[in-house]
């Protein structure tokens, strides 16, 4: 049996970007600041804070300049923002951004539905979002949409996926992550994939995005770790999802996973009953019930008392 002892992984939260892009209901600009100053001091690696993109794509996020701009920054922590342009660069260098995570689809078909951009269009846009972060010093992931299979088109060759993290490698991005948009991947697939992008490209910082959407978010992340992955990103409660793709739903719960690593004896470095009540402030702030399930089972040793007339049941047991 594989364990993890001493193999330390590190956790990017998501839940005020690809979470809050997904609520019907805005979120005032004080609630997600206190949401993210509550989160910097959990353990987490990085937090994806919001996006730049245009206000009319995600209405939900128009106040990411005020949002970036307000966050306590905590030491250690990596301030991310999905950055879809040009101009979604200039916001985010005004709001002192620590990191571009930009964003493209392997899908044809998801990237102009997205981004309102064909791949050719979408990858010259971002050369020069590139260059323009190169130039100020800013390091840059790049986000690939649907990498285990798209909504619309179906099956995506892993040597098309590998296509384009070799186009992002020679263009000198230090990240790409991984994601699994709609909760189309399986363990094997997830395996295959991660080892093969690892070994082709030793250099570069893989991260896997898994969503829950078929109930195989964890699964796929324990299969991403056995190949070598160590970097996730997740999201509190388990929000989450692309409203420009079809059927997609939350993100695999911070909390979830957090508990699952740490069973196996991962080192997460994170905060767990710290999360639990993370995601017990995000529940109120949105009024309806989170997928997530750790936060309303409690972790595994989380005792219940016997039922009320046990005493009885037990003296009449031993009556026998
Ligand atoms: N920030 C703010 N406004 C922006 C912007 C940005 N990064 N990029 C474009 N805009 C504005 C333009 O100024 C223009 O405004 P106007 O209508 O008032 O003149 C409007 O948005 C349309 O601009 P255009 O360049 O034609 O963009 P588009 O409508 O083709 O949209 C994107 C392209 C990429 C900006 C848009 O589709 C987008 O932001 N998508 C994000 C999708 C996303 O985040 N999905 C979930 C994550 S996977
Ligand atoms: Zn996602």
């Amino acid at each position: 049996m594989h364990h993890g002892q001493g193999i330390r992984l590190q956790f990017n939260e998501v839940a005020t970007r690809d979470g809050f892009q997904m609520e019907c209901d805005f979120i005032e600009t004080d609630d997600k600041v206190a949401l993210l100053d509550a989160l910097g001091g959990l353990g987490f690696a990085k937090i994806e804070v919001t996006s730049f993109t245009s206000l009319k794509a995600i209405p939900a996020l128009k106040d990411a300049e005020a949002v970036m701009q307000r966050i306590r920054r905590a030491p250690g922590v990596v301030y991310t923002a999905l950055v879809p342009n040009v101009r979604g660069a200039e916001r985010a260098l005004e709001s002192a951004t620590d990191e571009f995570n930009l964003v493209m689809s392997v899908s044809a078909t998801h990237n102009l539905a997205n981004l309102r951009m064909t791949q050719a269009q979408s990858l010259s846009q971002l050369q020069d979002v590139i260059a323009l972060a190169t130039q100020r010093g800013v390091p840059v992931n790049v986000s690939l949409s649907c990498v285990f299979g798209c909504p619309m088109e179906g099956e995506i060759a892993a040597e098309a996926v590998l296509g384009w993290v070799a186009r992002f490698a020679s263009l000198g991005v230090h990240g790409i992550t991984l994601c699994d948009t709609t909760g189309m991947a399986y363990p094997n697939q997830v395996q295959a994939l991660c080892e093969a992008a690892q070994a082709r490209f030793p250099r570069l910082e893989f991260t896997a995005h898994f969503h829950n959407t078929r109930g195989m978010g964890l699964v796929n992340a324990v299969a991403a770790v056995q190949a070598g992955i160590r970097r996730f990103d997740t999201s509190l409660g388990g929000i989450g999802g692309c409203p420009y793709a079809p059927g997609a739903t939350g993100n695999v719960a911070t909390e979830d996973m957090v508990h699952l690593f740490d069973c196996m004896g991962y080192d997460t470095g994170m905060d767990l009953p710290g999360l639990l009540g993370a995601a017990a402030t995000l529940r109120q702030l949105l009024k309806h019930d989170l997928p997530a399930q750790v936060s309303q089972a409690g972790p595994r040793l989380t005792r219940h008392a016997p039922p009320a007339d046990f005493a009885d049941i037990r003296r009449r047991a031993l009556a026998r």
